[in-house]
C-alpha cells in the first residue's frame, strides 16, 4: 500500500492530477504534505483545486510551470520550507500536453512547445526536486525501492511505445508521441542514475482516460483508472525500477 509522507503532482488543477489529489486526500493514511501545483493557481482553472486544499490543510498549492527553471526553483524553495528538514517521497510529472496533428500539419515550433512541457519539464523538475528525493530515500528506515519512500513517476502515454503506436488511426500526434517516446527514455536514464540513491523511476500509461486531453471518446473514467493507479504505485518495487507500466502495473513495450 502507498504510504508516502510526501506527495508532488504536476499539473494537479484538473484531469489525472486533480483527481490523483483528491483520492490522496481520500486515503486512510493519507500523506502529511500534498504538494498540488499548478501553473496558473489565481485562475478560474484552479477553482477545484483551491476549494479542496480549502478544506484540507494537508494540500499545498504551489505555482509551478514545468517550462520555466524559475519557477521550478521558486517551488522547489517553498516545498523545503514547508517540509521542515524531511525529504520528498513521491514526485509525480503529470503535467502535460497535447496538439492535435498529423505528419502533414505538424510544425517545429508548435512541436518543440510540446517537447519542452512533456519531456524537458520532466527532466528540469526532477532535477530540481532530486535533493529532497534524495534526502527522503536516505533517512527513510524501508529497505530497497519503492514509491513510499523515494520515487519519481512520469506520466508517459502508450501513444509514445514505438512498437505499440498506440491508436494510431485515432490520432496521429506527432509531437506528442515523440515527446511521450523520449519521456520513456528519460525514465530508463534516470532508473539507472539513481539507482544508487535508491529512486524508483518508472514511466506510466495512466490509460485512455476521460479529462480534457483524453477527450469525449475516451473509454476509460478518470477515477476508476487513478484509483487502479494507486494500487498499482503501492505495489511497486525494485524489480519495476525503469519500467513503463500502465495503470494496472502491467508492463508495456517500450
Ligand atoms: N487523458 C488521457 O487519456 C491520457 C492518456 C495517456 C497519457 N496521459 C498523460 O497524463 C497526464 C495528464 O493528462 P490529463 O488527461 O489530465 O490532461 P489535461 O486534462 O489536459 O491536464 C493537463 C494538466 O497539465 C497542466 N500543464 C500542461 N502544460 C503545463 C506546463 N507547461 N506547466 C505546468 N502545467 C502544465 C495543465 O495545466 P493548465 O490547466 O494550466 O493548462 C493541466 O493541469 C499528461 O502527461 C498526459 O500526457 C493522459
Amino acid at each position: 500500500m502507498l504510504n508516502a509522507r510526501s506527495v508532488l503532482v504536476t499539473g494537479s488543477n484538473r484531469g489525472i492530477g486533480l483527481e490523483l489529489i483528491r483520492q490522496l486526500l481520500g486515503k486512510s493514511n493519507r500523506p502529511e504534505w500534498i504538494f498540488a501545483t499548478c501553473r496558473d493557481p489565481e485562475g478560474p482553472r484552479a477553482q477545484e483545486l483551491k476549494n479542496l486544499a480549502a478544506e484540507h490543510p494537508e494540500v499545498k498549492i504551489i505555482p509551478l510551470e514545468v517550462t520555466d527553471l524559475s519557477s521550478i526553483q521558486a517551488a522547489v524553495a517553498r516545498v523545503t520550507d514547508y517540509l521542515q528538514g524531511a525529504g520528498l517521497n513521491l514526485l509525480i510529472n503529470n503535467a502535460g500536453t497535447s496538439r492535435t496533428t498529423t505528419l502533414e500539419s505538424e510544425m517545429a515550433e508548435k512541436m518543440a512547445e510540446v517537447y519542452r512541457s512533456n519531456t524537458i519539464g520532466p527532466m528540469m523538475v526532477s532535477q530540481a526536486f532530486l535533493p529532497l528525493l534524495r534526502k527522503a530515500s536516505r533517512e527513510s528506515s524501508q529497505k530497497g525501492m519503492s514509491c513510499s519512500k523515494a520515487a519519481i513517476v512520469n506520466m508517459s502515454s502508450e501513444a509514445g511505445s514505438i512498437t505499440n503506436l498506440y491508436i494510431w488511426d485515432l490520432g496521429q500526434v506527432i509531437g506528442y508521441r515523440c515527446s511521450k517516446a523520449a519521456l520513456n527514455m528519460l525514465t530508463r536514464c534516470q532508473s539507472r542514475g539513481y539507482v544508487e540513491d535508491e529512486i524508483l523511476c518508472i514511466a506510466m500509461h495512466p490509460g485512455w482516460v476521460q479529462t480534457e486531453m483524453g477527450g469525449p471518446m475516451a473509454p476509460l473514467a478518470v477515477d476508476t483508472n487513478i484509483r487502479a493507479i494507486l494500487k498499482t504505485l503501492g505495489s511497486l518495487s525494485e524489480k519495476d525500477n525503469g519500467t513503463f507500466v500502465n495503470w494496472e502495473g502491467t508492463a508495456l513495450p517500450w
